[in-house]
C-alpha cells in the first residue's frame, strides 16, 4: 500500500482530523479511517460495504466504470482467448503467469489430487436426492475439514498450499457427485488422462453402461466459463470467505461459507434465476409484461442476469460469455429454442429501454452463463455449484492473500444502534 504525502481532513464539532490518503496501483484512492474512532469516536456508516475498501489486495482488479477486468494485471479477454483454466489458477494463487515447467508441475499436482476421500461417497448418501446440488457442495465442503485434518493447519505455510490445491482439485469432483447423486446415477471417478474441463464434463455426463464422447469445443467453453468466473475481488462470496478466514477458521470451513453466500439470487444464484425467469417469460410477447414489473417500484421482481454493483457500463465477461454462447449454440446447432429467443429478445429490448439505460443496468456474465450450461445438458440447479468450482480459486487465492497480510485482524464490522435505549426488565404478570 503506497502512502501519499496527501491527508483528507474531517471536521468533527470543530476538532480537525487528519486521515491519511493511500494511492492504489489503479483505482481510486483510499482514506484510512482506522484510527478515526478511536480520535474521533465515531463511526463510519456504509451498509454493502459500497465505499469501504476491507483489505488491500494484489489480485483482482476492476474498472467499473470503463467495463475492466484484470487478474494480476492481465485483462480477462487476453486470459480468455488465450490462456487455460489451471494456467488462471496459477497466475492467481502465485501472482505470475507460470513458464513451462511451472505449469507443467502444476497441472500434475492438480490432477494429483482429484480423487476425494472414498468415505465421502457414504457421506453424499446422507442427503435426500431430491437436494439442490449447492445444498450438497455447502455441506461436503465443509466436511472435507473432518477428512483432510492434515492441511487445516493455517500457521503453517505448508498445509496452506496443500489445502489450496486439494480444493482446486477436488471441487469438479464434488460438484460432478452432487449432480450424479440428484440424479440416481453412480459417481463417476474422476479420469488423469483428461484435462480440467474434460474431466468434469466426463463426471458430470458419462455413465458405466456406454462410452462417452467428450466434444473438444463443449470442453474449451466449459474451460472459458471457468476462467471468466475464476476471481472477482471483494465480492459478497469472497468477502465472506475473507471474514471467515479472518477469524482462523481452517480453509475447506471458509470455502463451504464462501458457497453458502455464492448460492443466493443477487449473487451467483442469479445464472439459475435468469433462466428460470426466461422461461418463466415464455414467449416473446410477454417481454414487455416483464419490463414493466421490473420497472415497478412496488413490484420486487428485477431482470435477473442485469445489473451489477460495480459494473456500470458493461461487464467484460458477459461480452466473452456471449461469444461463447454464439458459439456452444451454433455447434449444437440450437437456433429455434424458445428460451433463447426470448434471451435475444430481452436483451435488445433493455439495453434500449430508458430505465435500464438510465440506471446503467446491462446483462451480466449470468445472462448468457445459463445460456450456455443448458444447452451442454445442464439442468438450472448446476449452474451455481458450476460458477462455485469456478470460484473456487478466487476464494483460496484471497484466503491466502488474508493469512499472509500483516495488516490482517479479525473482521469485526461496528453498527449504528437504532434499538431501544437501556430499558427494566418487567415480570411478564405486568407486561
Ligand atoms: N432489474 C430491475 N431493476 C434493477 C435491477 C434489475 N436487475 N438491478 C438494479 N435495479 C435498479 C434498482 O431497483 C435500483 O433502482 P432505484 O435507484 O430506483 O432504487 C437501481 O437499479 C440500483 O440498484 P441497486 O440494487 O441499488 O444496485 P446494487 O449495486 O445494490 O445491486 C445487483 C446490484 C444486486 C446485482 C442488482 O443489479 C440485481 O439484483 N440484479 C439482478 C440479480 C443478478 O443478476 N445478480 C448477478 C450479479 S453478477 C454476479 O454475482 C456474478
Amino acid at each position: 500500500m503506497a502512502e501519499t504525502n496527501k491527508t483528507a481532513t474531517l471536521l468533527l464539532d470543530n476538532k480537525k482530523i487528519e486521515l491519511p490518503i493511500y494511492a492504489p496501483t489503479a483505482g481510486p484512492e483510499v482514506i484510512d479511517i482506522r484510527k478515526l474512532y478511536a480520535q474521533g469516536d465515531v463511526f463510519t456508516y456504509d451498509p454493502g460495504f459500497t465505499s469501504t475498501a476491507s483489505c488491500d489486495s494484489t489480485i483482482t482488479y476492476i474498472d467499473g466504470d470503463k467495463g475492466e477486468l484484470l487478474y494480476r494485471g492481465y485483462p480477462i479477454e487476453q486470459l480468455a482467448d488465450q490462456s487455460h483454466f489451471l494456467e488462471v489458477c496459477y497466475l492467481l494463487l502465485y501472482g505470475e503467469l507460470p513458464d513451462a515447467t511451472q505449469i507443467e508441475e502444476f497441472e500434475t499436482r492438480v490432477t494429483r489430487h482429484t480423487m476425494v476421500h472414498e468415505q465421502m461417497h457414504n457421506f453424499f448418501r446422507g442427503f435426500r436426492r431430491d437436494a439442490h446440488p449447492m445444498a450438497t457442495m455447502v455441506g461436503v465442503v465443509g466436511a472435507m475439514s473432518a477428512f483432510y485434518h492434515d492441511s487445516t493447519d493455517i500457521s503453517d505455510p505448508w498445509q496452506r498450499e496443500v489445502a489450496a490445491i486439494r480444493m482446486i482439485a477436488k471441487m469438479p469432483t464434488i460438484a460432478a457427485m452432487a449432480y450424479k447423486y440428484s440424479i440416481g446415477q453412480p459417481f463417476v471417478y474422476p479420469r488423469n488422462d483428461l484435462d480440467y474441463a474434460s474431466n468434469f464434463l466426463n463426471m458430470c455426463f458419462s455413465v458405466p453402461a456406454e462410452p462417452y464422447k467428450i466434444e473438444p469445443a463443449l470442453a474449451k467453453a466449459m474451460d472459458r466459463i471457468f476462467m471468466l468466473h475464476a476471481d472477482h475481488e471483494q465480492n459478497a462470496s469472497t468477502s465472506t470467505v475473507r471474514l471467515a478466514g479472518s477469524s482462523g477458521a481452517n480453509p475447506f470451513a471458509c470455502i463451504a461459507a464462501g458457497i453458502a453466500c455464492l448460492w443466493g439470487p443477487a449473487h451467483g444464484g442469479a445464472n439459475q434465476a435468469c433462466l428460470e425467469m426466461l422461461r418463466e417469460i415464455g414467449t416473446v410477447d410477454r417481454i414487455p409484461e416483464f419490463i414493466a414489473r421490473a420497472k415497478d417500484k412496488n413490484d420486487p421482481f428485477r431482470l435477473m442476469g442485469f445489473g451489477h454493483r460495480v459494473y456500470k457500463n458493461f461487464d467484460p465477461r458477459a461480452k466473452v460469455m456471449k461469444e461463447s454462447a454464439d458459439e456452444v449454440l451454433e455447434l449444437l446447432g440450437i437456433h429455434d429454442n424458445e428460451t433463447l429467443k426470448v434471451a435475444k429478445e430481452l436483451e435488445k429490448i433493455a439495453l434500449e429501454d430508458e430505465y435500464f439505460v438510465s440506471k446503467k443496468l446491462y446483462p451480466n456474465v449470468d445472462f448468457y452463463s445459463g445460456i450456455i450450461l443448458e444447452a451442454m445438458g445442464f439442468p438450472t440447479s448446476m449452474f451455481t455449484p458450476i460458477f462455485a468450482l469456478s470460484r473456487t480459486v478466487g476464494w483460496i487465492s484471497q484466503w491466502k492473500e488474508m493469512i499472509a497480510d500483516q495488516h490482517q485482524k479479525i473482521g469485526r464490522p461496528r453498527q449504528l444502534y437504532v434499538g431501544a435505549p437501556r430499558r427494566d426488565y418487567v415480570d411478564v404478570a405486568k407486561r
